[in-house]
């Protein structure tokens, strides 16, 4: 299967990066990176060193500063300063220069260069994504489906009802999300329930290998905030779909001000279930997969 990630890293960011890549399934043709979790320029030297890191020669683009519309919100404390929980230092030997690509020229040409439809998987704000649907519409035609952590259904993590991805940039979710492609949403009814323990950390930090240590370590960090590997599971919900229970349904967003902004609801008068809404997720074997992934380093 051939996928681009599009994201904010941010230690789940980072989690899902490192997942992807020892996924036997998965082609990573491209990463590209959004401000977010962190300031555009952090996630985008994050993304390109999580990519060097997990020993990926892809391209890495550098994407949009700023939501569509609203000034860029950041995540705060909750990644750390570095956006990997202080832990980015760990990584530095594998830091290599490089050369700046546009994120939006580097999705364009990796989608239209493709042989086969590509899954989009977007772990941030969709301004990037938007910005190209806005940009480059042919490319709709070569994209299956797109795997997106962001929404829910069930109250906010931004504001009441905003999950944070949708929260920072609803207008571009909103371009995206009824762009009439087939979506999956790893939203927080899921994701809050796929989280990380102490004792797995324990288990990572023993592999006895330096990124599963450095994983071990940021989400050491981030557990102490917000536990939930969220972006992980947009990822393995496309390699083994059998971690997770689901429904169907069309989703909308709220772009109104106040405390419905960024919400994903069900749009009841859609006969189109376009969107699969994950809502269930065996954390254990969830967990596992990663474990195993961290261990291939
Ligand atoms: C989402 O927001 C970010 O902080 C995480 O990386 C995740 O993508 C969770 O609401
Ligand atoms: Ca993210």
């Amino acid at each position: 299967m051939n996928i681009i990630i599009d994201c904010d890293p941010g230690v789940d960011d980072a989690l899902a990066i490192l997942t992807a890549a020892k996924q036997p399934e998965l082609n990573i043709l491209a990463i590209t990176s959004v401000s977010g979790n962190l300031p555009g320029e952090i996630t985008y030297k994050n993304a390109k060193l999580l990519a060097q890191a997990a020993g990926l020669s892809c391209p890495v683009g550098r994407g949009a500063d700023q939501p569509l519309v609203k000034e860029a919100r950041n995540a705060g404390v909750t990644h750390g300063s570095d956006g990997l929980g202080g832990h980015a230092i760990e990584l530095a030997a594998y830091e290599k220069p490089y050369e700046v690509l546009d994120a939006v020229e580097v999705l364009k040409e990796q989608l239209l260069a493709s042989d086969e439809k590509v899954v989009l998987v977007v772990l941030g704000p969709m301004t990037n994504i938007a910005l190209l649907f806005q940009k480059y519409p042919e490319v709709k035609d070569k994209i299956e489906k797109i795997s997106f952590m962001g929404g829910s259904l069930c109250g906010g993590n931004a504001n009441t009802y905003g999950e944070f991805n949708i929260y920072v940039d609803p207008e571009a979710a909103g371009i995206v999300i009824e762009s009439g492609i087939p979506m999956i949403m790893a939203g927080l009814d899921v994701t809050l329930k796929a989280f990380v323990t102490k004792d797995d950390l324990k288990v990572w930090e023993d592999l006895g290998n330096p990124i599963a240590a450095f994983a071990a370590h940021c989400c050491l960090h981030y557990g102490s905030h917000d536990p939930a590997l969220h972006d992980p599971c947009s990822i393995l919900v496309l390699t083994h779909p059998e971690l997770f229970t689901t429904m169907l349904g069309k989703l909308s967003v709220c772009c109104d001000e106040g405390d419905h902004r960024g919400e994903t609801y069900l749009n009841p008068v859609s006969k189109s279930d376009i969107c699969t809404i994950l809502q269930n997720v065996d954390r254990k074997a969830f967990i596992g997969h990663i474990t195993e992934a961290l261990k291939q380093y």
